[in-house]
């Protein structure tokens, strides 16, 4: 998918391909920083060999803005209790903050929602931290928040 975003001349969302690697990670320790996150490098390793292989459920998307990686995103599709098909859940969204305010986010975005649609995947869903100003922005435009609230106990960490 492709289009003309203000600000760039061309965005350009597409799945990663090995040659992505080094500035994925450049994007992925972006990400990192931004959740102040110590992810060690073999759990890194471990996701982009996810991300490359197709028997797996973990699959990313990249955004190329005039050329150069400039964003990604990173999705987990898996089997559920409520549907015959599969969800999609948005595990990670970052943008290179130089090209911020630009429309990349929303053409991954946009480029998700078309590929879960074409899967016929029941539900796209994703959660942020309530203080997340720019994304809930983004994310309130897509859907309405629901009043679930999150558990999660750390374990074998
Ligand atoms: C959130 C993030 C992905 C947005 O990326 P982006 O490419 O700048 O977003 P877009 O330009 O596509 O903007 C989409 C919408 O988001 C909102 N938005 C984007 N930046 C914003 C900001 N700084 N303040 C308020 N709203 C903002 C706007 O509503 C915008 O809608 P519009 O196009 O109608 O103006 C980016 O800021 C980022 O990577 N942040 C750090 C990581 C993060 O928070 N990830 C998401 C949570 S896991």
């Amino acid at each position: 998918m492709s289009g003309t975003v203000s600000g760039v001349q061309s965005v350009v969302v597409r799945h990663p391909v090995a040659a992505d690697e080094a500035n994925w990670r450049r994007l992925w320790a972006g990400y990192n920083d931004f959740y102040n996150a110590d992810v060690p490098d073999e759990v890194t390793s471990y996701t982009w060999r996810r991300v490359l292989d197709p028997a797996s459920d973990v699959f990313g998307l990249v955004a190329e803005v005039d050329g150069q990686l400039a964003g990604m995103a990173l999705c987990v599709a898996h089997e559920g209790t409520w549907s015959l098909s599969k969800l999609c859940y948005l595990e990670d969204l970052f943008v290179d903050p130089s090209v911020r305010g630009a429309g990349v986010a929303r053409a991954i975005m946009d480029h998700l929602v078309a590929l879960c649609e074409a899967n016929g995947w029941s539900d796209l869903y994703w959660h942020t931290r309530d203080t997340n100003a720019a994304a809930r922005r983004l994310y309130d435009s897509y859907v309405k928040v629901d009043d679930h609230v999150r558990y999660r106990m750390e374990l074998n960490r």
